[in-house]
């Protein structure tokens, strides 16, 4: 706690953790510094540590403020070096709970891996953590992971039982703001070796950000949703279908007669594949 938050605690005759407890309920999830900082500051005196280095775009690697810059096209490099090296769902989760490439990591309490069963090869793709599940380190656990739940509930699968869940970026985004293309493009070779390594025999994209960084195709989920696509796997192409992100149906609830009909398809696809 701050030094301010502390003086306002001591004023309202309240112990710190009765404090915390009220700006919990005001709807407060971020902590924040009590002075502005100035990056560029930060970033003009990283990039002199580092003349010899002039990339187009530059970024500060998380936990490393003092580190010399280094370019985004360098550190998906590493990303991609990092992962490929992980031979395990467990080597692939250390390794990214050690990678500080991606600034995310900076402001995020957890690294949000999956959740589910692993034996269940029914693997589910989401979009971001948002408060809950950088507070618990777990995917969707709010308001759109109890929907997600119910919505697969109703074509029978439970989520202890039948699916696994990770979403494309594996930190909350700062006040679940969008993510940039450079953090996208940082956290995908983790989630395409997440792929791999799990093998699935089926993939469920949850809205628009998966589907446009998995399979590059140009409609939005708009148009896209309820249809099969392949997704190579070596060999093999396994059977992939968008659907509306929870949250979406939350806000636009006259969706969940196309999302019904979407969970119907992925049914009978199950039913045809096991
Ligand atoms: N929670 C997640 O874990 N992922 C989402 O896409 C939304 C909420």
């Amino acid at each position: 706690m701050s030094a301010d938050e502390q003086a306002l605690a001591y004023k309202m005759e309240l112990s710190a953790l009765e404090m915390l407890d009220w700006f919990i309920e005001a709807g407060a999830d971020e902590a924040t510094e009590n002075s502005p900082i100035n990056w560029f500051e930060i970033s003009a005196k990283a990039v002199k540590i580092a003349p010899s280095q002039t990339p187009k775009h530059t970024i500060r690697p998380a936990a490393a403020l003092a580190q010399p810059m280094i370019s985004a096209a360098e550190i998906i490099k590493q990303a991609n070096t990092v992962s490929k090296k992980s031979m395990t769902l467990e080597s692939l989760e250390k390794n990214l709970r050690n990678f500080v490439g991606c600034t995310l990591k900076n402001t995020a309490a957890n690294t949000v891996f999956a959740d589910g069963k692993p034996a269940s090869r029914i693997m589910i793709i989401g979009e971001a953590p948002t408060s809950e599940e950088d507070r618990t380190g777990r995917p969707f656990l709010g308001q759109s992971g109890a929907l997600l739940e119910k919505m697969l509930h109703a074509i029978g699968l439970e989520r202890s039982n039948d699916y696994y869940l990770t979403n494309i970026l594996p930190w909350r985004p700062p006040g679940n703001r969008k993510p940039t293309e450079t953090e996208i493009s940082i956290c995908m070779p983790f989630v395409k070796r997440h792929i791999e390594l799990f093998a699935p025999q089926m993939i469920i994209l949850l809205g628009s950000l998966p589907l446009r960084n998995l399979i590059h195709q140009d409609h939005g989920i708009l148009k896209s949703h309820g249809k099969w696509y392949n997704y190579d796997l070596d060999d093999k192409k396994i059977p992939l279908m968008a659907i509306f992100h929870p949250n979406y149906l939350i806000q636009q609830p006259a969706a969940k007669k196309a999302a019904w009909k979407d969970l119907q398809e992925i049914k009978t696809k199950i039913e045809e594949i096991s």
